[in-house]
């Protein structure tokens, strides 16, 4: 297949693009910037009418990462990057002839889309939350959706904390811990919806050749677990001590805004991957930390 991948040159675009070009596909890369081909991978660059002929999927994993303080300009770039994004997407896909067009778009979301629910389990079929990031999730998941109209199956990925080497939530509390840093975040009962970084690749390349899979689909481990417990098994697999709590107050002086979304709590579970017999690489966080340490 050629797949058309937005966002290629971020921490997720590039595991996908990877995993994509291992199996065989062609990968068409966009970035703002201009970037040399190489095996497997062309680039186009994503302007004000990028070209997205001759692609049988797309992906689009773009987005300003939201993991940093927040102002109104700042709000303004999450959405333009990611309602702003998928809306441009799809204009350049209608603007094909029908039969020119790709069949599948695997578009990201979070599962932010939840809000804060505690201990509540959460899968697909669960409600929309509220807050900020609730309502940044479903301008744009409904934005993806549009792709229906247009003839597309369209897929809606919800992702939660990716770990894995060169992402920044993993690279921080690596670094945290082995300062020697490291401890729960505010109490440590919120849920940590993880999920490594292959398998968020591995679940879009999932859902682009299962032609069942359509709407949307929680990318996040069938293992979540407390911050505390966590925390715990991070700071042994790092074979560090994890004492030094980082009190609510301090994530909020630190983050102003984004501080307090640190304390939300997603129980996600991988309903539909898990019925549609997706085979998760790691599958427990031990697995996984593990594997990351090798
Ligand atoms: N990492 C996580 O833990 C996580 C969790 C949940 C959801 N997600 C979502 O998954 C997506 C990818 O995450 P990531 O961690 O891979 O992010 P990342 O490493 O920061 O990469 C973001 C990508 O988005 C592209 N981009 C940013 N603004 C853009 C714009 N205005 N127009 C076009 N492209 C733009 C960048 O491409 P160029 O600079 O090359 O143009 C870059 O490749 C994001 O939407 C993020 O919200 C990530």
């Amino acid at each position: 297949m050629r797949i058309g991948v937005i966002g290629a040159s971020g921490f997720i675009g590039r595991a996908f693009c990877q995993l994509a070009v291992s199996q065989g596909h062609q990968v068409v890369a966009f970035s703002r910037q201009s970037k040399p081909d190489s095996a497997g991978m062309t680039w186009r660059v994503f302007n004000e009418a990028p070209d997205m002929s001759e692609l049988d999927a797309v992906v689009n994993y773009a987005g300003e990462s939201v993991a940093q303080r927040w102002s109104e300009a700042k709000k303004k770039e999450f959405y333009t990057s990611r309602v702003g994004v998928t809306q441009k997407i799809l204009t350049q896909i209608k603007a094909l002839p029908e039969q020119e067009r790709p069949s599948v778009l695997v578009s990201s979301s979070a599962v932010g889309y939840y809000g804060d629910c505690g201990d509540r389990e959460l899968d697909e079929s669960s409600p929309l939350g509220s807050g900020y990031l609730a309502e940044l999730c479903a301008d744009w998941e409904a934005a993806a959706m549009e792709g229906r109209a247009l003839g597309l199956r369209v897929v809606v990925g919800r992702i939660g904390i990716v770990l894995g080497a060169g992402g920044a939530a993993w690279q921080k509390m690596r670094a945290a811990f082995l300062m020697g840093a490291g401890g729960p975040l505010g109490s440590g009962d919120h849920w940590m919806p993880w999920v490594h970084v292959d398998d968020v690749a591995g679940a879009t390349l999932f859902a682009i050749e299962n032609t069942r899979l359509e709407g949307t689909v929680n990318f996040a481990s069938p293992d979540p677990r407390t911050n505390r417990d966590f925390t715990k098994s991070l700071a042994k697999s790092l074979n560090r001590p994890a004492f030094l709590p980082a009190p609510a107050f301090a994530l909020q002086l630190v983050f102003g805004e984004f501080g307090k979304h640190l304390l939300d709590s997603y129980r996600v579970f991988p309903k539909v991957l898990e019925c549609e017999g997706y085979p998760f690489k790691h599958e427990t966080l031990e697995k996984c930390l593990n594997a990351m340490r090798e």
